[in-house]
């Protein structure tokens, strides 16, 4: 997968050279090209930003360097899927996550301030599949920490990335048995600490008994922490057991 993303501040992305992204790199599962918005700016201070149209506070993202930086990266007939990070976007999601892992070419946009003027998203829209994506409910300073957020979202469902395959599907939000669970407590050794023990069930070897566990915890974690998830669950999906809980 290729990945390009355009920020004014690319000392953010130093992260992407770490851990299972700096792995998935290095093994060339993931292409990452980082790039500096100023380069595509021609005036002596490399503005970026203006007074938004019609008043207000705050600033705007200029859209020649942003169309530039497009033009050059992705010119036609090549044609990424542009993510733009913004609170004002459609929600990221585990599924989203899902679907962008299967693109061969993702290109992120960050903005700041104010967000980057409209038209570049309009105008790209013309040679490309556009995305603007939120991760919550809450206003980040600039679609940096997004952007780093999706990549490791995205990243670790690609082949090769996980060593072990199980514990993608086991995770919160996984399609399947967990769409719309909340993954359950997890222990490891010892098996008494600081007087507390694990679940005897989990030492019982009953790998029936033990599924049928997590799965009421999953269930028990999700009525507590976000019950409105439970609503979306399939009734086709719950057993009897699972009602009881
Ligand atoms: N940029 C600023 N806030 C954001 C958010 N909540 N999600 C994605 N990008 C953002």
């Amino acid at each position: 997968m290729r990945l390009d993303i355009v920020s004014i501040f690319p000392d953010y992305f130093a992260p992407l050279e770490l851990s299972l992204l700096g792995k998935a790199r290095r093994a060339g599962i993931m292409d990452v090209h980082v790039h500096d918005l100023r380069q595509w700016t021609h005036d002596r201070h490399n503005t970026v930003d203006d007074t938004p149209y019609g008043g207000g506070p705050g600033m705007v993202m200029k859209p020649e360097p942003w169309g530039e930086a497009l033009d050059t990266i992705a010119p036609a007939p090549a044609a990424p899927r542009l993510i733009v990070p913004t609170p004002s976007g459609r929600p990221f999601t585990q599924a989203t996550a899902a679907r962008l892992a299967a693109e061969p070419w993702l290109l992120f946009a960050c903005g700041r301030y104010e967000g980057i003027d409209s038209r570049v998203m309009a105008e790209a829209r013309t040679r490309m599949p556009v995305e603007e994506v939120s991760l919550g409910d809450f206003v980040l300073a600039g679609g940096e920490v997004a952007v780093l957020v999706m990549i490791e979202a995205i990243s670790r469902l690609l082949p090769g990335v996980l060593g072990n395959t199980e514990s993608v599907s086991d995770d919160s939000f996984a399609p399947g048995a967990m769409e719309s669970l909340l993954e359950g407590p997890v222990y490891t050794k010892p098996p008494v600490w600081r007087d507390r023990a694990v679940p005897d069930i989990l030492l019982s070897g009953n790998h029936g008994a033990i599924a049928r566990w997590r799965r009421d915890e999953a269930l028990r974690r999700t009525a507590r922490h976000r019950p409105e998830l439970l609503a979306r669950l399939d009734p086709d999906a719950l057993d009897k057991r699972d009602r009881a809980v």
